[in-house]
């Protein structure tokens, strides 16, 4: 089920943000005006990926410097091996949506 996140207009292009909706801690991305929505915890070992440095479609996990595109959850450098967890997105009225599951999931 699509729900509001944050209006596009408050995360420009380049910026991320944390929400949390339904249990689940989100990292959500504009990049080039699109909106991309990952799990907000490093797959590694949990870090907060919102304090790390996003570049372009890859973000870099502060506490070890592994490296993911937020597009798809790929990792793309050691220390993780595990795929982020993507939740499809779409731009409504200026509003990021994001399709998560109804009942949260233990994450
Ligand atoms: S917690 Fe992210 S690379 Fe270790």
């Amino acid at each position: 089920m699509f729900m509001p996140t944050v209006s596009i207009e408050n995360l420009k292009s380049g910026e991320k943000t944390k929400f949390e909706i339904n249990g689940i801690k989100l990292m959500i991305a504009n990049i080039n005006d699109a909106a991309y929505a990952v799990q907000r915890y490093c797959s590694h070992a949990e870090s907060d990926l919102t304090e790390g440095n996003l570049e372009g479609c890859v973000i870099e996990c502060a506490l070890h410097g592994a490296m993911f595109d937020v597009r798809d959850g790929k990792v793309l450098s050691l220390p993780a091996t595990q795929p982020l967890k993507t939740y499809p997105t779409k731009i409504e009225n200026g509003m990021i949506l994001v399709d998560i599951p109804e009942v949260a999931e233990s994450a």
